[in-house]
């Protein structure tokens, strides 16, 4: 009986340990120390000096930040990048035009001379990372009060940060890790000219659109290529026809073997961020408080906006871009609340906190270090709350009103002239920004939804705001229009110079202080600077201070966490630094009765087409292409392969990211995660999350065989 038990928690434990072990976004400096070994277990062929090398050339130097907020990758030894199509998306865009609409058509340079410049876009490459804790925290006293240390720490981090980069045409950044814990110094070499060389149309890139957002089984080709270009030394420039291909010290060779179930795959890229450390009391508020409340607003949101666009093509297009981002976070909320509920989240962390709790009790100087934290972290989430509400009504439900948003562009200008600082060169400098704002707002600005929103917002934000956060022209708009909101959004919009575009050009055209004193009778501009005064006198500080006592708490309770579990493998929460994540090709079971499988193909694409449907439109080329049976070398059993699932452990900003097989050779693209999964920026369920990535095959095929443009294939390395 013994034996059988003891067998049976063995086993239990290593289930459990093999359960957990594909959670975690690892600092690639600290691979060979910690993960390498589990990595080669698990059927990695390299070594962690392939992976990150000090001296040499390692696979991060493959790896960029592209842009601001993605990850892209180098595929050739002559600057090829690769990256999605949604992170191309404002590149693309900023290229097309009536004449050439690359958003529909796509677009594929057929030469060098035809790759396009494209202004504000850059890529950084880490030249190196290094941890700097000792140095950030030299003359720190025990008797230092918190606000002298966080002195002293920006002080040192910038005195590191410049010295780093002296003589050199690097940039640097001192980031905290497990909430100021440990520093790292971070070195970046940034390129400026990147030029676009290929993107497919929408309806491939895009395919699927917000309907398949978020979801498994999913066929998207989400990818697009560019290059980097570099000065006659390899260095970066500003653009210049002189410039010539970047020499890259690595570039990802491709693998045409693709995946199976149980396959190694690593993910490198740069996850933006994550909560993993979340007591109890946070995760509930996000579960059960934050999340529900901004999706109830959104859903209002997309609602009215939705019923605008089935109804009208041109507000359907005017709107698509504003949409998507607004149902992106909207399903993602969605998808991380059901998440937690399912994994018991709190329930998960609450047993931590007994631990811990019952730990820290153990001796009197754990007690000491350690006993208060988890009280006062209930206590301070308590009295944040009301403002925590507050902010998300803030972003969700005021600032949700376009208006209301660019009329703040305008603060900076009326504060300017109310302060007697209306010099000449402020206003000529204020007026061109807002004038280059309001030509990009009424470009896609569509006066009926707006209007909309703004009575659906107003409605719900005074149903549910105490009166404290109410802003003082809300007692006006009541005795004026008895409450009702429809009544105000008719009088506002039809007296705010904001809802006509051509009197805010007239405004802007003519700055003076006569004309910018007419904004202080103007509804618009009113209700923003009310709500505005109200947040920053009654929210805004108080949020910020009680989160400023939080974060340091939660170094301490990081490093009891770490003395408790002295066996556990900590990774710090994503910071948009670059990590690697390991794990498997695998399905999963999204609900029960359910499977899904690992991998997608083209015929799924044919079974969504769809062409009355704006997502499902496929293009006539690919129809071809599948009619005939055109796959090339890109047929897999009769078919192609379009995208894969496995256990790497990613978050927005992992877009983009290489997906890279055992032999550090490139099989995917990384765009999304599985809806069931997207609780894994705070708690991470090896069963049922899933990052989702394009297959390199399907890549090969479409640049090939659907856009002619095979010469891009011969500068890759393909492995067959
Ligand atoms: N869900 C993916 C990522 O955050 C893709 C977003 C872009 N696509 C879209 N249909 N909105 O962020
Ligand atoms: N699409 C996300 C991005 O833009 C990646 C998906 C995720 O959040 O995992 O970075």
């Amino acid at each position: 009986m013994r034996k059988t038990l003891a067998i049976l928690f063995s086993a239990l434990f290593i289930l459990v340990g093999a359960a957990r072990a594909d959670e975690g976004m690892w600092l690639p400096l600290l691979m060979g120390k910690y993960n390498i070994d589990d990595m080669r277990s698990k059927g990695f062929k390299l070594t962690a000096e392939d992976i990150y090398s000090i001296n040499g050339s390692s696979i991060k130097d493959a790896i960029v930040i592209f842009g601001r907020g993605c990850t892209g990758e180098l595929i050739s030894p002559e600057g090829l990048l690769i990256t999605n199509h949604h992170c191309g998306y404002g590149a693309i865009q900023q290229h097309s035009s009536v004449e050439h609409d690359y958003l529909t058509n796509g677009f594929w340079a057929m030469s060098r001379d035809q790759e396009l410049p494209t202004p504000g876009l850059t890529v950084s490459f880490l030249v190196k990372m290094e941890e700097v804790t000792a140095k950030v925290l030299e003359g720190l006293t025990p008797q230092i009060t918190e606000p002298e240390r966080a002195k002293l720490i920006a002080a040192n981090a910038k005195a590191l940060a410049d010295s780093a980069t002296q003589g050199t045409h690097y940039t640097s950044r001192i980031v905290p890790m497990y909430y100021g814990s440990e520093y790292y110094l971070y070195i970046y070499e940034v390129f400026e000219d990147v030029r676009m060389v290929g993107a497919p149309p929408s309806a491939i890139g895009k395919f699927g659109g917000d309907t398949d957002n978020w979801m498994w089984p999913r066929h998207t080709g989400d990818f697009s290529l560019f290059r980097i270009y570099a000065n006659k030394d390899n260095q970066p420039a500003p653009f210049s026809p002189d410039n010539v291909p970047y020499k890259p010290k690595k570039y990802l060779p491709i693998s045409m073997k693709g995946v199976n179930p149980g396959d190694f795959t690593m993910v490198y890229g740069y996850p933006g961020t994550t909560q993993q450390y979340l007591t109890s009391h946070a995760v509930k508020f996000v579960a059960e408080v934050s999340d529900p409340q901004k999706v109830a607003l959104r859903d209002a949101r997309l609602n009215i906006m939705n019923a605008y666009m089935d109804a009208n093509d041109t507000v359907r297009i005017k709107y698509a871009s504003k949409n998507a981002g607004v149902a992106n976070a909207w399903k993602k909320w969605i998808g991380e609340m059901g998440g937690l509920r399912r994994l018991n989240a709190v329930e998960r962390k609450q047993e931590l906190e007994r631990q811990f709790a019952a730990w820290a009790a153990a001796s009197p100087e754990r007690t000491k270090k350690y006993g208060w934290l988890l009280p006062r972290f209930d206590s301070l989430y308590t009295a944040l709350e009301p403002y925590a509400i507050a902010r998300d009504y803030d972003r969700e439900a005021v600032f949700a009103v376009e208006l209301i948003r660019f009329s703040s562009n305008f603060k900076l200008l009326v504060s300017a002239f109310e302060s007697g600082k209306a010099d000449a060169e402020t206003v000529t400098k204020l007026q061109h920004k807002l004038l280059s704002s309001a030509k990009s707002f009424y470009k896609d600005y569509y006066l009926p939804i707006d209007k909309q929103v703004l009575m659906a917002m107003m409605e719900e934000y005074f149903a549910k705001m105490p009166a404290e956060f109410h802003p003082e022209i809300y007692t006006e708009i009541q005795q004026k229009f008895n409450g009702h909101w429809g009544d105000f959004a008719s009088e506002a919009f039809e007296k705010s110079v904001f809802a006509d575009s051509s009197a805010v050009y007239k405004l802007l055209a003519e700055v003076n202080a006569q004309n910018i004193s007419t904004l202080s009778n103007d509804w618009i501009y009113r209700l923003m600077a009310s709500f505005n005064t109200v947040f920053a006198t009654k929210v805004d500080g108080k949020y910020a201070a009680i989160n400023q006592q939080l974060d340091l708490m939660y170094r301490t309770y990081i490093q009891g966490l770490r003395e408790m579990q002295p066996n556990k493998l900590f990774y710090p929460d994503a910071n948009f630094t670059l990590r690697v994540a390991y794990g498997s090709v695998n399905g999963y079971e999204p609900y029960d009765g359910a499977q899904y499988l690992h991998y997608t193909t083209i015929e799924g694409i044919m079974e969504k087409d769809k062409p009355e449907i704006y997502d499902y439109n496929v293009p006539q080329r690919l129809r071809d292409l599948y009619n005939a049976r055109n796959f090339g070398p890109y047929t897999v059993n009769g078919t192609v392969p379009v995208a894969f699932i496995a256990t790497n452990h990613t978050s927005g900003g992992n877009s983009g990211s290489p997906v890279i097989n055992g032999n550090g050779e490139l099989i995917g693209v990384n765009f999304d995660r599985a809806w069931e999964g997207t609780m894994s920026d705070i708690m991470f369920d090896p069963d049922r999350c899933r990052n989702i990535s394009i297959d390199i095959r399907y890549v090969l095929f479409i640049v090939d065989k659907f856009a002619g443009a095979g010469h891009l294939l011969n500068e890759m390395t393909i492995v067959k």
